[in-house]
This record gives C-alpha cells, sequence and structure tokens, in this order.
C-alpha cells in the first residue's frame, strides 16, 4: 500500500514515474506465481486464479518475459500460473505484487540471479508499483529519468513500526479503468504540476514519521497524498472517480475517529476500498468499527510484510 503515491510517467513504455513514492509490503496478502520454461509450447501461457488469462493480460506477462529472456540470452516459452488471496484488480496492489513476483520467478527459472536493484527496475517494467513491492518491508521508490537509475529500495524492515493496514472492502470488482491508463491521464489535471512539484517535501515529511515513529505526523500527510492524487484523478480529462460513496463515509468516520485520539488513518489507491492504516494496539477496534459501517462487505487485516521471495527454503532475496 503506497503512503506517498505515483500517479503519472516521465515515461509511460519504460514506467520512470514523474514522482517518487513510498510504500508498505503487506504480510498476508499474496501472490504466489510459478514459471516453468517449457520446450512444448508454442507461446506463453498464463493461468490467473485458476482461469485462463485474457490476451491483455498474457501479453504484459509476454513483455516481462521478453526482458526476462534477452538478458538470459535464451529463448523458450513459458506456463506461468499466479494467484492472489485477496481481490485482483480493485485497488489492493494486486499488479505490484505480481510482477515482483513475476519478476523473480521468470528470472530464476531462467536461471538469472539478479540483485535486488535490477529486480526491482524489472518489475517496475511491468507495473510500477510492482518495483516497491521486491525489497522488504518500508520501501521509497527513487524516480531516476532512465531505465538504469528508476528502482525502489528498503528503509526500514517490517518489524520497524507496528502498522496495521484494516482495509475497509466496498466492492471487490475489477475496477473499470486501470491504473495504467490513469497514469496517462495525469498530465490532463492542472492540479498534477502542483502535486509533482511539491512530492519530495511530502516524500521527506513520510519517510521522516515512519523512521520517528510519528503517528500524527504520519497521518497527515498520507491522508493529505492521497487526496491529491485523488483530485488529480478526478480534474482529469476524462476525469476519475474512484471513490463510491461508501468509500467516502469511511474516510469521515476514520478522521473522526482520530479526532477522538484514535491513531487510524486512511489512504485509497486506483479503486473504491479504504485502507485504514493504524497502530496494532487499535487495529481490533478500528477492524469492528469498520465492519459496521453500512456498505462495507468485508475488513481485511495486513501487517508489514517482506518483498517478493522464492518459497524454496535458503533462496529468499534479501
Ligand atoms: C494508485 O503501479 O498499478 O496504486 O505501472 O500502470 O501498473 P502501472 O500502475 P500501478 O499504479 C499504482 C497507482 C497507485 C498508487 C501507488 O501504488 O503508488
Amino acid at each position: 500500500i503506497a503512503f506517498i503515491k505515483y500517479w503519472g510517467n516521465q515515461d509511460n513504455a519504460l514506467r520512470i514515474p514523474q514522482n517518487g513514492s513510498i510504500s508498505m509490503n503487506l504480510d498476508g496478502l499474496l501472490t504466489r506465481t510459478t514459471v516453468t520454461f517449457r520446450d512444448d509450447l508454442n507461446r506463453d501461457e498464463l493461468e490467473l486464479n485458476g482461469q485462463a488469462a485474457s490476451d491483455d493480460a498474457r501479453q504484459r506477462v509476454s513483455r516481462i518475459l521478453d526482458l526476462v529472456r534477452a538478458q538470459a540470452g535464451r529463448q523458450g516459452y513459458a506456463q506461468v500460473t499466479s494467484a492472489n488471496n485477496f481481490p485482483t484488480g480493485a485497488g489492493i496492489a494486486s499488479s505490484a505484487a505480481a510482477f515482483a513476483a513475476l519478476s523473480l520467478a521468470a528470472s530464476r527459472a531462467i536461471g538469472l540471479n539478479l540483485d535486488e536493484k535490477a529486480l526491482s527496475r524489472l518489475a517496475r517494467r511491468g507495473s510500477g508499483s510492482a518495483s516497491r513491492s521486491v525489497p522488504t518491508g518500508f520501501v521509497e521508490w527513487f524516480p531516476g529519468s532512465t531505465d538504469e537509475d528508476s528502482f525502489a529500495a528498503s528503509f526500514a524492515p517490517p518489524d520497524f513500526w507496528d502498522l496495521v493496514d484494516c482495509i475497509a472492502v466496498v466492492e471487490s470488482g475489477h475496477k473499470p479503468v486501470g491504473s495504467s491508463q490513469g497514469h496517462t491521464l495525469a498530465p490532463t489535471s492542472p492540479l498534477q504540476n502542483r502535486r509533482v512539484e511539491d512530492a519530495s517535501r511530502r516524500l521527506a515529511l513520510c519517510r521522516q514519521a515512519i523512521l520517528a515513529h510519528d503517528f500524527e505526523a504520519f497521518a497527515s500527510v498520507v491522508e493529505l497524498d492521497s487526496n491529491m492524487m485523488h483530485g488529480v484523478m478526478m480534474t482529469s480529462t476524462p476525469p476519475l472517480f474512484y471513490w463510491e460513496p461508501a468509500s467516502v463515509a469511511v474516510m469521515k468516520a476514520i478522521a473522526a475517529w482520530r479526532r477522538n485520539g484514535i491513531p487510524v488513518c486512511y489512504t485509497l489507491d486506483a479503486g473504491p476500498n479504504v485502507h485504514a492504516i493504524c497502530l496494532s494496539s487499535a487495529a481490533q477496534m478500528v477492524q469492528e468499527k469498520l465492519s459496521q459501517i453500512p456498505g462495507v462487505q468485508s475488513v481485511l487485516r495486513a501487517v508489514p510484510g517482506t518483498g517478493a521471495h522464492l518459497e524454496r527454503p535458503g533462496e529468499s532475496v534479501s
């Protein structure tokens, strides 16, 4: 989940973002991906959540496999099997988890042993936010200006701060306008330049708040940044409204709870589901209160997690 958001690219094809961003990996919300290069295939095959994937999804995966094949100097198609244990395409970062997992699995399957920076760069080509899902814990993506210098790195491990993300699911269906299309609309908003110009200030505030365990400072900048990104989305041509009435009800409730002393704040990605970020001491109460709000279908819960890793012991990326 992004605390300082990525929205808009300098280069859409390479996914070089206009501004840096900060996120936290989520433990327990997992994408599990298997890649097998096979001689008997005449194209790459993709199974997603137990079903043959659409051509668009398969081609997006093939583009990462092409990069991996080029780096390894090898040919051959792959069978890719991937499944999420959470809603796909609903603003819960499924593409971030998916392309981080795919980059690690595909590069190892073909015999490459990429370091963390190279993996983050590779994952970025599939989905920008995936660059941040490679390193562990709390992560910053340095925007850079070229393929070489746009990558993410961890600045604190998962156990550094006991935050909990309580995700109020108000809609679990696939969003109508995906992030990739959304990024291309960002420059049409008159607010985007101002958002980008101010990004380094917000990044510093967020990084410092995390490093100092200062929840009040963290909450202010996280909500501001989410609101600014949604402001850009709503003022694009055509406008993008990801919020549903229940999203707004949840945001208002969270703001009121914080005024009453509960350490919780909200952030939304490109979807209507609301991430309520709180201190672990408040998580049980926040989860119960969220589930009582009309329109909230369920509440998922996740703590800070590690980045992409292999399941076989001894081979995980550190
Ligand atoms: C709103 O990484 O999903 O979640 O690079 O086109 O795959 P693509 O976009 P994506 O964009 C994420 C947008 C966001 C904010 C964020 O995660 O920083």
